[in-house]
């Protein structure tokens, strides 16, 4: 997969470093529905969780990587754990390359990808109340903020786009 200027591939163990530096951001992580820590070792398992997210559903969040640079730009794609209430996408990117409009461009593909390969009818995204930027991303690829629900123990906001328009 890629967009007008990011490759999106899949996460692999190797890309543990960057992760690592992203995750281990607090200002990164205190906006994620998923978050469970900020040391190295919580890194690792949020990777390892969604690169066997892959093997499972045949589908997950992609590395981003910045064409021009080869830079690691963080991770989007889709994503339905166990108890995820619909078909996700979701979007994170490590502090440096906010700002840019990589993670709109992104959901927008991973958005298309969920309607277009996998044949999802709904596609959802769950965010925190106040996280801004995040509720702005999802608005620019044309999410809807449809319902509030509790998810791992959270009141989250459920934002979602249809493959038909409303
Ligand atoms: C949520 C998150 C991905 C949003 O990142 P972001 O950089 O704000 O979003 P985008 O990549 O879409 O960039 C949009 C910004 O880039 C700007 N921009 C600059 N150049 C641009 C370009 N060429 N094209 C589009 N937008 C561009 C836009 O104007 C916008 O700026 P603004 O924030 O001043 O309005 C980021 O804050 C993040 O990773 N947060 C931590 C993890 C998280 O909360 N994830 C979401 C969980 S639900």
């Amino acid at each position: 997969m890629e967009t007008e200027r990011l490759i999106m591939r899949p996460l692999t163990g190797s890309d543990f470093d960057d992760y690592a530096a992203m995750l281990t951001d607090p200002v990164v992580a205190e906006g994620l529905v998923e978050s469970s820590g900020t040391t190295p070792s919580d890194a690792w398992r949020s990777l390892a969780t969604f690169i066997g997210h892959r093997e499972i559903r045949g589908y997950s969040h992609w590395a981003l990587v910045e064409k021009s640079t080869g830079s690691f730009v963080g991770r989007a794609g889709p994503w339905q754990p166990h108890g995820f209430p619909g078909l996700g996408v979701g979007w994170c990117l490590t502090r440096a390359h906010w700002g840019k409009g990589y993670a709109t461009e992104a959901a927008a593909a991973a958005l298309a990808y969920c309607f277009a390969e996998l044949g999802a009818e709904e596609v959802i995204s769950l965010i925190r109340p106040g996280n801004t930027r995040s509720i702005s991303v999802a608005e620019r690829i044309g999410h809807r903020h449809l319902r509030d629900v509790d998810y791992r123990g959270k009141r989250v906001h459920l934002y979602g786009s249809s493959r038909s328009p409303r």
